[in-house]
């Protein structure tokens, strides 16, 4: 197991995190949803909707493995201020640029935790009238839902672990790590 001690991070400083999904058990994953994908939207040109600043690394690997013509564009919405307790309230930051009416649409995402993110982006989203909505995320923290929400694509079903990397930050931090690490269990962030 690869483990890494967090730096110059004021109260997290000293926290070992460790690698639950490494750069090759990723990408493996991202090829086989790309490859489920291009199956069931052959002929078709969906949008990729990308939820910033989150989903950056999965969308692109996942648009670049995909077999079909597909377009892509952002949205960015908050709802953690800061540190790992999620404010309970989604502010839409940025709106998506493209007309999606009548187009086939999968919003792509770091990961499900509460499901109030997702749940909010699929209502912005069905507001302009498209064809089909899909929800593609990378990781779900199923036994952390607080509504009732399915996603058509899931990279990875993940116990209730803070976890930072491809993509997922701490305070804007990690993001650029290329594999997954988790901070310790029953760690009160
Ligand atoms: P939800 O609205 O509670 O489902 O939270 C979704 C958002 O919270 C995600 O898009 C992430 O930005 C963030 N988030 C939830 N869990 C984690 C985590 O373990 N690490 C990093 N960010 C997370
Ligand atoms: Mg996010």
């Amino acid at each position: 197991m690869k483990t890494r001690v967090v730096e110059n991070m004021g109260k997290y400083t000293g926290q070992v995190l460790e690698e639950i999904y490494s750069q090759e058990v990723i990408e493996n994953r991202v090829e086989e949803l790309a490859k489920q994908i291009s199956t069931e939207y052959a002929g078709r040109v969906p949008i990729l909707i990308g939820v910033l600043n989150g989903s950056v690394f999965f969308l692109a690997d996942l648009a670049k493995r995909l077999e079909i013509d597909c377009e892509i564009d952002f949205i960015k919405v908050s709802s953690y201020h800061s540190g790992t307790q999620s404010s309970g309230t989604v502010r839409l930051l940025k709106d998506i640029s493209c007309i999606i009416t009548d187009r086939d649409v999968i919003i792509v995402e770091d990961i499900i935790d509460s499901g109030l993110t997702a749940r909010f982006l699929k209502h912005r989203i069905l507001e302009n009238q498209p064809n089909s909505v899909a929800f593609a995320s990378l990781l779900f923290k199923r036994e952390c839902l607080k509504l009732e929400f399915e996603a058509e694509y899931v990279g990875f079903e993940v116990a209730d672990r803070f976890l930072v990397g491809y993509g997922l930050d701490l305070d804007q931090k990690f993001r650029n790590l290329p594999s997954i690490w988790a901070f310790p269990l029953n760690m009160n962030l």
